[in-house]
């Protein structure tokens, strides 16, 4: 097939991890015999620095006519001043709202070997595979915002429109996995978790008889999370409660550099990023995981290209070299010897060819 795909390198590791990407497609169209033509432009900081803008309209136009969309990362210490007037973020979240992915899928697998990257005990880590689907385009974060000398507020706004949607594709991805969902919210406090509540109680059982429903309170599920994550399949949650449950989970697979996400809409266009960020402290030292994007490939290639063995090669290869044992930095054990982000890369690739 032939498919249009715009890299985002971005910020801080966001080119690392994009080159790696690249790699992986590329050999993955070599070995299938597809062609992938992709465009590389700027976004967050990078694109601030280049234009004054995080999302300039080159971006937005070759992001729409794609088939899909990677991004590295953005975000970094020379944008951050909060009194800045643009900032990386926007760029991403303007972004994530020009192309509708109101679901991002941000799955947890443990692997193995690695569960002594983990600072949970192993016992703990036994049969852990979830995967969360936090809103991605409404609530706190993109709420009206204002700040002045004395106060500041963000609205937090949901629609029942927005909770319906989110809920049936985390339940339908319940139905093909192991049909339990758990819906998180702050119902005890929050309106916009009491609707949240109320739409996920009515839908569920009328539209999803067969999916196990169990709710929680997003202060209980952080704890749940860590003391029996494996009885976890799907969780659903709002924008910034996924945020966060999110880089709480990755501790499960020892490292954030392990966590891929696929973010969606309605059509298959979809949005790939690793779940960690720009990592300014490792920045350019050439020793951040690609794991994590080379995951987000194989998302990729099985949602929005429909090529589902070649994101199975990909998730293999990822595994083998994992059992070969090949580590990075973050998941080498204490006194281990760990390898760069490209011979990472390229022991992943081994895997592949
Ligand atoms: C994520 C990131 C982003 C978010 C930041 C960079 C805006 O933390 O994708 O989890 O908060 O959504
Ligand atoms: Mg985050």
């Amino acid at each position: 097939m032939e498919a249009l795909i715009t890299l985002l390198p971005g910020d801080g590791i966001g080119p690392e991890v994009t080159e790696c990407t690249q790699k992986v497609l590329d050999a993955v169209a070599t070995m299938f015999g597809h062609t992938f033509n992709c465009d590389t432009q700027r976004i967050g900081g990078a694109a601030i620095d280049a234009t004054g803008n995080p999302l300039p309209a080159a971006t937005i136009a070759s992001c729409e006519a794609a088939d899909a969309v990677f991004l590295g990362a953005v975000g970094g210490p020379k944008w951050s001043d909060p009194n800045a007037k643009v900032r990386p973020e926007q760029g991403l979240l303007g972004l994530r709202s020009v192309l509708g992915v109101f679901a991002n899928l941000r799955p947890v697998k443990v692997y193995s070997e690695l569960v002594g990257a983990s600072p949970l005990r192993p016992e703990i880590l036994e049969g852990v595979d979830l995967v969360f689907v936090r809103e991605l385009t409404g609530g706190i974060y993109f709420g009206e915002k204002t700040r002045d000398a004395t106060s500041a507020s963000d609205l937090c706004t949901y629609t029942v429109d927005e909770i319906e949607r989110i809920v049936r594709v985390a339940a339908r991805l319940a139905a093909e996995r192991n049909g339990r969902l758990c819906s998180i919210d702050k119902a005890n406090v929050l309106e916009t978790s009491r609707l949240w509540r109320n739409v996920t109680d009515r839908l569920m059982p009328s539209e999803f008889p067969d999916i196990e429903l169990e709710t929680l309170l997003v202060d209980a599920a952080a704890m749940h999370l860590l003391s029996r994550p494996a009885d976890f399949d799907v969780l659903v949650t709002e924008n910034m409660f996924g945020d966060i449950l999110t880089d709480e989970a990755s501790m499960l697979a020892g490292s954030l550099g392990m966590l891929p996400s696929a973010s969606l809409g309605t059509s298959t266009v979809g949005l790939y990023e690793p779940i960690h960020g720009s990592a300014p402290d490792i920045a350019g030292k050439g020793v951040a995981n690609p794991c994590a994007s080379i995951a987000s490939v194989a998302l990729l290639l099985r949602h929005s290209l429909g090529l589902h063995a070649e994101a199975l090669a990909v998730e293999q290869a990822i595994g083998q070299a994992i059992a070969a044992g090949a580590r990075t930095a973050d998941i080498a054990a204490a006194g281990e010897a760990y390898i760069s982000t490209t011979e990472m890369t390229a022991e992943i690739l081994r895997g592949l060819n």
